[in-house]
This record gives C-alpha cells, structure tokens and sequence, in this order.
C-alpha cells in the first residue's frame, strides 16, 4: 500500500515537472513516505532524518517533507515539531493528493507547514501515478481496515474501510490494459471484505469476474486476504476466472486460539485450517503464503508449538515472519505478559528452520515443469539472467535476452532451490 502510495507521490511531482534523483545532494525536494507496521520502520525514519540536517543547512531552499501513516499519530509529529525542525512539510495518508497545495501554500520563512487528517470518508479519484514497472500494476480496491487486531497500527493510520467504485477499478484496469499492462495486483488491507460500504454491495468475488474480463491483462493477483472472511465464492471465482493466479496470501499470524482470540483475529487455528484444506482441494496448484507473528504478549512454549503446527500441517510456499513489535496506542502495547526479546529470537530462528526445507519441499514438483514467466528484470548479480515470476509467485531465473523483460514466456525448470527455481527458456507468447 505504501509503495503504491509512494507511486502517486511520484506521479503528482512528475506532472508538476519534477524529475527523481538517486542523489540527495541535487535534490530540490526530498519527501519520506513512512511505515510505522513495526518499531524498525519507525527507528530507520528518524536516522534518515537526522542525516539531512547538514544538507539542509548547506541547501537552505532545499524542501524536506514527511508523510504516510507515522504521520497520522500526534505523538510522533511533535517529535519532528521538537527535534527534526529542518523538517518543512508533514503531511498524512488520506491527503497525498493535496502535495501540489501544500508545495504552493509552502513558504520557506513560515513555520513547519502540517496537514493531517484524522480519517476521510472521501476516496479521491485520478490522482496521477508514476509506476515502477510498465508491465505489472498495483491497483488500490479498497483503503483503511476495521478489523482492529490488536497489534496493529493500521486502523488508527489508515482510518475505516472503504471501498473503491466498481466502475472506477475497471476503468483504471482497462487503461492499464490499454497501456500495455500484463499483471495487476488488488490492494487491500482486507480485500475478501471488499463492496461492504459500497450501495451496489457488489462483493470481491464479482469484482474479480468482473476483472477477468479485461482484454490484455492476462494475471490477476490480490492482497490481503483475511482468513475470517474468505467466502466459498471467493474460492469459486479463484478456480474459476482463468486469469486470477493460482496463489493466496492468508496470514494466519500465530496457530494458537489462546493467542489468535487475544489478537482479536476471529478464527481458530482449526478454521484455519479446514479453509485451507477446502481451498487446496479446489484449487490443487495453489501457493499458499502467510505472514506469521512471533512472541505476541502471553505466548507460551505450548502457544509457539501450535504455530509450527500449522506451519508443518499446511506446507507453505513461503511465509512473512516477524518478531512482534510493540506498537504504542494498540491493545496489545499494554498486555502485561510481553515475551523477553532472547525468547522471541530463539522462537524466530526455530520458526525458520522449520519454514524453509518446508518451501524447498514445495518447490521440488517444479523440477522439469514447463511454466509460464512474467519477466520482471534482469538478476541483480548477472545481466545475463532473467528474472520473473510464475502464476504461483515462484520467482525464476534463466537465460535470456534483456528485450524479454516485460512479456510471458515459457521456461522449464531445470534446478529448484529454497527459494528460486532455474530453468531453461522454451518459448515466447
Ligand atoms: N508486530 C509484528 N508484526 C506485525 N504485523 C502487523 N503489526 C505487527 C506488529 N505490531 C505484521 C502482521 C501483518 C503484516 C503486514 O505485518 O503479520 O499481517
Ligand atoms: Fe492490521 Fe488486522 Fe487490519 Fe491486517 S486485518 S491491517 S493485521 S488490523
């Protein structure tokens, strides 16, 4: 979501004329989009900051703004009010739209300029975007969350739910089409929830049918999924829309229903499993990815054991793993029983030891299958070799001219590790 933000940000400065720099010393104009999911987001903001003292000092005219969700608590805006004070601009994440004001309403002599809202029940339509790729998109459905788990900031940065007009997703998704666009990804912090405050209660299911009309665009994927309302007819439109992958992100957080009732997550770890059961008996292929929690305030040894429970009982493609952070102003900051920092460590690592041969396991039918590649760009250490990503979300490396970046091809997979398959190239469509 962040970095979809980040995207507009870009495009709102790229129509005001303003072209990106990898150097901050040629910067008019520096902005910080932040994350405040866990302590080490927050921690990383404030080092960078504190960085830009001096360039400001040497470049007065230069222009330092600060947005995204650390923004919306008040705390941490007096923080930069009383400490980072070379700091110009605040604004949050229901007013990106408002940058080409604020930079006009911006007087270099004036007070630190700040614009927050609280929330907004306004969902502001063609704002421009600069995106990453040309080939693959991000596509907002939804915005903010209701769910309220108890260790999340996302609600109180985000604000309510809301859903994104069915006509105006098409419309972004046929211009993308029209574009060139091959991949989309639906974005919301609960996507299955989606068309609940919508008059037409048009639900995800009949969006995504909707979707997989598209001439064009040949991948649909979406994020994220909440276990709790994950529907039959969701898993229907999966196994039925040909361009929706093969691929479910359904965070399960931790496997023990002491703990999941404590996180407010509204299902046990038997739910949670029955529905995994039903969605891999329907749609047989799929890649199941989660994210998962570590030493969240009163877990036992007992309660961790029930978390590689289900890590072994479900077998994961992958899996997001975090320590759990304490987030000031959430529920669970103030539970009495936080697990000491060297037991969630030794938690964590026993939690990746038991993850990763679990993924190569997943990865080894791979070996001498013909699939289908989205090229994505070429690998970091060798620009030689080709990298992209199969409908399960498998990424790939091979052989290949550069030229190939951007369109489908097939490769067949000659080597599978924990978390890549090689292979060699076959066709091209
Ligand atoms: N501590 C650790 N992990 C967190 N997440 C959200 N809040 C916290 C926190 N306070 C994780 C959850 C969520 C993912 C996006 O980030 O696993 O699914
Ligand atoms: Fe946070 Fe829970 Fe909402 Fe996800 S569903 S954004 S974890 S409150």
């Amino acid at each position: 979501m962040n970095e979809h933000d980040s995207e507009m940000i870009i495009g709102i400065l790229d129509q005001m004329n303003f072209t990106q720099t990898e150097n901050k010393a040629e910067a008019d104009l520096i902005i910080f989009n932040t994350c405040l999911i866990r302590e080490n987001a927050e921690n990383k903001v404030y080092g960078n900051l504190g960085e830009l003292k001096e360039l400001k000092k040497e470049n007065p005219e230069l222009i330092i703004a600060v947005c995204g969700c650390m923004m919306q608590k008040k705390e941490i805006r007096d923080i930069i009010k009383s400490k980072y004070r070379h700091v110009d601009i605040i604004f949050g994440t229901h007013n990106i739209h408002r940058l080409p004001e604020l930079l006009s309403k911006y007087n270099q002599n004036d007070e630190m300029l700040i614009e927050v809202l609280e929330d907004s029940d306004h969902i502001t339509e063609y704002v421009p975007v600069k995106r990453k790729f040309s080939f693959k998109a991000y596509v907002n459905i939804m915005y903010g969350c209701n769910n309220f788990c108890t260790y999340c900031v996302v609600p109180y940065t985000r604000g309510r739910e809301k859903s994104r007009e069915p006509e105006d997703i098409l419309n972004e998704v046929l211009k993308l089409s029209k574009e060139g666009y091959k991949e989309i990804t639906l974005l919301g912090q609960n996507v299955n929830s989606y068309g609940k405050t919508l008059d037409s209660k048009l639900t995800f299911a009949q969006l995504l049918y909707m979707l997989n009309e598209v001439d064009g665009i040949e991948r649909i994927r979406f994020m994220t999924s909440h276990p709790k309302d994950l529907s039959d007819e969701l898993i229907e439109a999966i196994k039925k829309c040909d361009k929706v992958c093969e691929h479910i992100h359904l965070p399960f957080q931790s496997g023990s229903n002491n703990i999941l009732k404590s996180m407010n997550r509204k299902y046990t770890k038997e739910k949670y499993l029955e529905l995994v059961e039903k969605i891999k008996k329907e749609i047989p292929d799929i890649a199941v990815t989660t994210d998962i929690i570590v030493g969240f305030p009163g877990e036992t040894e007992e309660d961790f054991e029930e978390t590689l429970d289900v890590v072994k009982q479900v077998g994961y493609d992958s899996a997001f793993t975090f320590l759990y952070s304490i987030r000031k102003g959430t529920p669970a900051a103030k539970m009495e029983d936080q697990v000491p920092e060297s037991i969630k460590n030794k938690r964590f690592q026993k939690l990746l030891d038991t993850l990763h041969p679990i993924s190569y396991n997943r990865n080894l039918p791979y070996l001498n299958k013909i699939v289908e590649v989205l090229v994505e760009g070429t690998s970091k250490n060798n620009e030689s070799i080709l990298s992209g990503r199969t409908r399960t979300n498998k990424l790939v490396h091979f052989k290949g001219e550069k030229s190939l970046i951007g369109k489908l091809v097939d490769v067949k997979i000659n080597t599978v590790k924990t978390w890549t398959l090689e292979g060699d190239l076959i066709t091209t469509k």
